[in-house]
């Protein structure tokens, strides 16, 4: 997928142009990425599971103690539903890929963390791009990806969060554009496997009683709670895979039929290639077709 250039960005409940200044040098978010995100999928006008991102954003919020307002549900989705009028993605063919970025707000001070008796408002920014398939690609044809050097520690209480401090995650993109893969897959301090740099991790594989299952790691191995992932846990037990949820390892996921990456603007994302190796038989697989087909039109409502 692609991004074209957006025309507005909504700040603070205010629809401004894109290419404008919008954003105080005293923002925290910029000064020491002290903000959480989300990010969403709008295809003809309908957000995808926006309840689902909003409790998410939430939750992340209160990790770092960043105050939210008390209308922040409705204040986004107003926001959400200007943005994307504005940018002509609202129709029945408007296919969107939507950021919400809140951030403790401007301080004029310096230092970590304000006094508790200093009130700030948080930054509230929204953005919209179109989503489209990059020129002579689609997703559906499978990414490559390595292991990422950067471990994932499943009791640091911010390995669950969606904080806008992604150095970790952008260090790991950089070793997979390095190593001419497309993504890279972490794993957490004891060799477990986590996630990937902005999706979470699935495996199709035959069980020793010989049922099909569809495997991810649990919330204990340092993943974000996907919004996709929980959908697809659901959406397994319907076609006939037995969801499991645990600890996997670098020999799971080498002997695994098919992987796939899942997360909410790109969907199910075939891997094909894991460390050079080829996934099953280098090709996507059919569940993964199926899940990638079946979620898509739960976002278009087809
Ligand atoms: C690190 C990480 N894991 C997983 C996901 C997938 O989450 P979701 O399915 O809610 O988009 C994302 C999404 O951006 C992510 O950044």
């Amino acid at each position: 997928m692609t991004n074209a250039a957006p025309r507005w960005a909504w700040v603070d409940g205010m629809l401004l142009p894109a290419e404008d200044r919008h954003i105080s040098a005293f923002d925290r978010g910029l000064q020491l990425g002290d903000g959480v995100f989300e990010t969403l999928r709008a295809a003809g006008g309908w957000v995808t599971e926006l309840a689902e991102h909003t409790a998410r954003l939430r939750g992340s919020a209160d990790g770092l103690a960043i105050e939210l307002p008390a209308d922040l549900a409705t204040r986004l989705a107003n926001g959400i539903n200007d943005l994307l009028a504005a940018e002509g993605l609202d129709g029945p063919d408007g296919d969107a890929s939507v950021r919400i970025t809140v951030t403790r707000g401007v301080w004029m001070s310096r230092g970590l963390l304000p006094r508790a008796d200093e009130d700030l408002t948080a930054t509230i920014v929204i953005q919209a791009w179109p989503v489209t398939a990059a020129p002579g690609t689609t997703p559906a044809h499978g990414i490559t990806a390595v292991s990422s050097r950067v471990r994932r520690d499943p009791g640091n209480p911010l390995a669950t969060l969606k904080t806008t401090s992604r150095a970790d995650y952008v260090y790991a993109k950089l070793e997979a554009r390095r190593a001419g893969a497309d993504d890279a897959l972490f794993f957490t301090v004891d060799g477990h496997l986590s996630e990937a740099t902005s999706a979470n991790v699935f495996l199709v594989r035959r069980a020793a009683d010989g049922a099909m299952e569809l495997a991810t790691p649990s919330l204990a191995c340092a993943i974000l709670a996907g919004t996709t992932r929980s959908w697809l846990l659901r959406w397994a037990t319907g076609v006939g895979l037995r969801p499991y949820e645990g600890e996997l390892t670098r020999d799971d996921l080498a002997a695994a039929n098919e992987v796939f990456l899942t997360a909410s603007v790109a969907g199910v994302v075939p891997v094909v290639r894991l460390d050079g190796q080829p996934v099953g038989d280098g090709q996507p697989g059919p569940w993964t077709l199926q899940a990638r087909a079946d979620r898509e039109a739960f976002i278009t409502r087809a």
